[in-house]
């Protein structure tokens, strides 16, 4: 390398940036990151997948505790919620996983340029002052929270607060309104309602879980009613007031009509995030973006201009860090004249409540726009060890091409929907059948057999229902 000063600069290091600088440098290139934030992870490892799985787990026993489902195994406790202990376990995991990134970073020679950067041009960035070359540049710069037009988050003040402040709430809310129906409203709102808040979701249409099998939204939404949370669907926030310690929440219905007002101690924004583009220079490079603020790559994840590159949530695609990380693979193998592909198609999705709600590929719908398929559902109230593991909520979908048998999608619903999710896609990736399914050996007692069976009700012969 004769001019630059790196073979690969990556800006940003959530999953998407700090896997791709990983396998960069692993590739023998001579790599840099550049991350404003205080310490490597992104998003995923700071403020999102993971202090709220720290939170969803936690909050998870203590329901297990207070609500009887412990008692119900024999084991009887009266729980007491200690809050601070609670949040310091959550800043524990942060603090391991992303001192851990650091540890990566420092094996894998990699240099951390602490700061923002901004594009000077193609082949250079500011970052704390200093210009900084390099041949190839990465751009991972990831996701923040959309805002609700009119409704000020402020997080510190911890009324009106995004899903950062809600995974810092220093009291639990007595009453708690979420805006947004979606996978942030729904595991941050489950683990306040666990820990004792009342819970309302305002989602502005007439299901939870835009993107998910319809099947599965509307149980979701059954789901989510039973286990006490009130659901307003079909309904939007017209404004949002606060005054002292209360917020006031005007709602009405999404096709018109009579207003109504919902008192809260805490109000969580969680419309969907958008991609992180202002500030970075674009414009010096002439890059622009699409209609919805990303950055567009091809199927290498190149940008229009020479030399730079994107990933993550910063381009179009499901906003998950397991997207983000494959992606950084695939643009170090690209950038290192490998040939790194995501397949787009098999991407899956899992919402962390209890019952975990998961799926990859199409859905139903999707999937009979696109031709004639056969559907095999089981319940897990007939899995074995759901039904003994006291978890009789949900099944599993197996959508397959009605005349190639080829699995076009799954859906899960299931306490370890999360973990059952990966066998399904492994098995798309492999291009298999649901006979391929129903006919591989799956473990007894497990949850796993479930999506056997499913397949097995494809071909029309389940066993146990
Ligand atoms: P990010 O993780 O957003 O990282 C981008 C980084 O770039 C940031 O650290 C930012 O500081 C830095 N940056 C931005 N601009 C610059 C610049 N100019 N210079 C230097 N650095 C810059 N996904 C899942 O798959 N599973 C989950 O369970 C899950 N839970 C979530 C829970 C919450 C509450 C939230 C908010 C998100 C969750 N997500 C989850 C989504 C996941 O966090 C994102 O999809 C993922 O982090 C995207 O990775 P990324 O690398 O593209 O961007
Ligand atoms: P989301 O897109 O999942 O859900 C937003 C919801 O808000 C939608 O249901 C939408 O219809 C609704 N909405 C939009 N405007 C509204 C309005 N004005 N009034 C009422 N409802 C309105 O977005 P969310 O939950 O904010 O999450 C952002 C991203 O973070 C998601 O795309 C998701 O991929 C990622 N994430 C992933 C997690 C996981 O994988 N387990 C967990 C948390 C976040």
């Amino acid at each position: 390398m004769a001019d630059y000063d790196y073979d690969v600069l990556v800006i940003g290091a959530g999953p998407g940036g700090y896997v791709a600088a990983i396998r960069a440098a692993q590739l023998g290139l001579k790599t840099a990151c550049a991350e404003g934030r205080e310490t490597l992870g992104g998003t995923c490892l700071n403020v999102g997948c993971i202090p709220s799985k720290a939170l969803l787990h936690a909050s998870e026993y203590f329901e297990a505790a207070k609500g009887g489902a412990m008692a119900a195994m024999g084991i009887k406790v009266t729980p007491e919620l200690d809050l601070p202990t609670m949040q310091g376990q959550r800043k524990d995991a942060v603090k391991g996983l992303t001192g851990g990134i650091e540890f990566l970073f420092k094996k894998n020679k990699i240099d951390w340029l602490k700061g923002y950067a901004q594009f000077k041009d193609a082949h250079s960035v500011e970052v704390a002052g200093k210009t900084v070359t390099a041949k190839n540049i990465v751009i991972a710069t990831g996701s923040s929270v959309t805002p609700l037009p009119g409704v000020e988050i402020d997080n510190a003040g911890g009324v009106v607060v995004d899903s950062t402040g809600a995974l810092e709430l220093a009291s639990v809310p007595k009453k708690m309104v979420v805006i947004g129906g979606g996978v942030i409203g729904l595991e941050l709102g489950s683990v306040w309602r666990r820990l004792g808040a009342e819970v309302t979701v305002v989602e502005y249409l007439d299901q939870l879980l835009p993107g998910m099998d319809g099947e599965v939204r509307r149980e979701a939404g059954k789901i989510f009613k039973k286990q006490g949370m009130v659901l307003k669907l079909g309904t939007k926030v017209t404004g949002v007031t606060v005054e002292g310690k209360t917020a006031k929440v005007t709602v009405e219905p999404a096709k018109g009509g009579d207003a109504e007002v919902i008192e809260a101690d805490v109000v969580l924004v969680s419309i969907g995030r958008r991609p992180n583009t202002e500030g970075l220079g674009l414009d010096k490079i002439g890059l622009e973006l699409n209609q919805r603020a990303q950055i567009e790559t091809d199927h290498d994840f190149a940008t229009k201009v020479d030399g730079v590159w994107a990933i993550g949530d910063v381009i179009p695609g499901p906003m998950l860090a397991h997207k983000a990380e494959d992606e950084g693979i695939a643009v170090a193998e690209n950038i290192a004249g490998l040939t790194g592909i995501v397949n787009h198609d098999v991407i899956p999705g899992v919402v962390y409540t209890q019952p975990e709600f998961a799926g990859v590929g199409l859905t139903e719908e999707a999937a009979k726009e696109r031709g004639a398929i056969k559907v095999g559902k089981f319940p897990m109230l007939a899995n074995s060890r759901a039904k003994t593991n006291h978890e009789p909520d949900g099944f599993v979908k197996v959508i397959a091409d009605a005349e190639t048998d080829r699995v076009l999608g799954v859906w899960c619903i299931a306490s370890v929907a999360g973990t059952m999710i990966g066998q399904a896609a492994q098995a798309m990736e492999f291009g298999a059948t649901s006979e391929d399914i129903a006919y591989t050996c799956h473990a007894h007692p497990t949850h796993s057999e479930a999506i056997k069976e499913a397949a097995m009700a494809v071909l029309g012969k389940p066993i146990h229902i």
